[in-house]
């Protein structure tokens, strides 16, 4: 690339990163044309229009209905419709590796006041806000706009507030004061949601109920509260670009904007997550799909830059496992003689720096054994 060019991006990355306002402070200040970094090429561009699945012949992402598990309902028979949710559970996660959850038990209040808490943080005066302003890993709440943004470019239309490990989020003073209580109780939720997911998933791949648990695979819980802010131009950008998680399992919550999409492997399509009021969408993360052995697979995901008059909020929550270190492969319950272990043993952070080796593809491939 031609070094002018190189020297303007890096221009613009200095200039957004010293404003500390993140992109919606570029749409405050009225920007009407996207600086060149949030550009995306081509290439993205044609994939968005070419293989985007639409009208009403569009696949559903499945939905699945807990209603009597994750709320203890008496007046059900426990055994039956565990079973049958297992099942749809299953084969969702093997054929699309995404789907929603409904009657999960985290009330509806609680979902609507985290993303109004959400909102309020993003949407408060900039001069508040900026003091949250930070790329500092180690520190265990920050705010920003793309968490790569110096090293991969082009960048996404959206601003972060991240929320690391929050292990008692209800007492949690690093939480900023605008959503503490939304942040907290949502939190909680998610932990109790958690042991849920964990003996479903067990379940699923045949396994005892507290298999994953034992596992640790996901002590860890990390909460990205992402805004999309109204793009002018938002056919040229992305909110979020193209990627599978690299989690366990991720529980999403999505406002009714909408614009988030998932690759459909069996027809090759983008199909929209439409909004599904109360839903939470459970994405299945590139180590769950090596712990299954491939049974379960780790969905490609995207959003679309926001268009329309009101920015979209969305509440990603990372389940992982707590210990970096400790090697993770195929489970040795599930590997048989016929289906021997499709990948090598390797930990968190091995992984970890091996997506970002390769960002923006999957990382999957460089940990297969040769078996297959
Ligand atoms: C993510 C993600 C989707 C969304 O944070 O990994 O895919 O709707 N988010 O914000
Ligand atoms: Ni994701």
């Amino acid at each position: 690339m031609e070094e002018a060019v190189l020297c303007e991006r890096q221009k613009e990355v200095k200039q957004l990163e010293e404003t500390k306002a993140g992109v919606k402070g570029l749409v405050d200040s009225g920007v009407a044309k996207l600086p060149t970094i949030f550009v995306h090429s081509l290439h993205t561009n044609s994939a968005k229009d070419d293989n985007s699945c639409h009208g009403i012949n569009q696949p559903q992402v499945p939905v699945i209905d807990l209603r009597g598990l994750a709320d203890h309902d008496e007046t059900m028979n426990e055994n039956v419709p565990r079973k049958e949710m297992v099942k749809e559970l299953k084969e969702a996660a093997e054929k699309w590796g995404v789907f929603q959850i409904i009657n999960h038990g985290v009330p509806f209040d609680v979902l609507d006041d985290m993303l109004e808490g959400v909102r309020r943080f993003h949407e408060q005066p900039q001069e508040l806000k900026k003091d949250w302003y930070s790329r500092d890993h180690t520190r265990k709440v920050a705010f920003y706009t793309n968490v790569q943004l110096t090293a991969h470019i082009p960048v996404d239309w959206r601003d972060t507030l991240r929320c690391g490990n929050l292990q008692k989020p209800d007492h949690d003073e690093s939480i900023p004061h605008v959503c503490r209580r939304e942040i907290g109780y949502y939190s909680k939720h998610m932990l109790r949601l958690r042991e849920l997911m964990s003996e479903l998933l067990s379940e699923a791949l045949g396994l005892d109920s507290d298999h994953m648990t034992r596992l640790g695979c996901l002590n860890s819980m990390n909460l990205l509260c992402h805004y999309y802010p109204v793009c002018p131009q938002p056919h040229l950008t992305m909110g979020t670009v193209e990627h599978a998680d690299s989690s366990f399992i991720t529980m999403l919550l999505q406002d009714k904007i909408g614009g988030l999409q998932v690759l459909h492997d069996d027809h090759n399509e983008w199909v929209d997550v439409k909004p599904v009021r109360g839903a939470l969408l459970v994405i299945i993360g590139d180590f769950m799909q090596l712990i299954s052995n491939d049974k379960m697979k780790s969905v490609k995901h995207r959003v679309l830059a926001t268009k329309g008059d009101r920015a979209r909020v969305s509440i990603a929550c990372f389940f992982n496992s707590d210990d970096k270190l400790k090697p993770y492969g195929p489970i040795k319950e599930i590997v048989t003689e016929n289906d021997p272990p499709r990948y090598k043993q390797t930990t968190y952070l091995e992984y970890l720096a091996h997506y970002y080796r390769v960002f923006g593809f999957s990382p999957l491939p460089h940990f297969k054994t040769n078996i297959i």
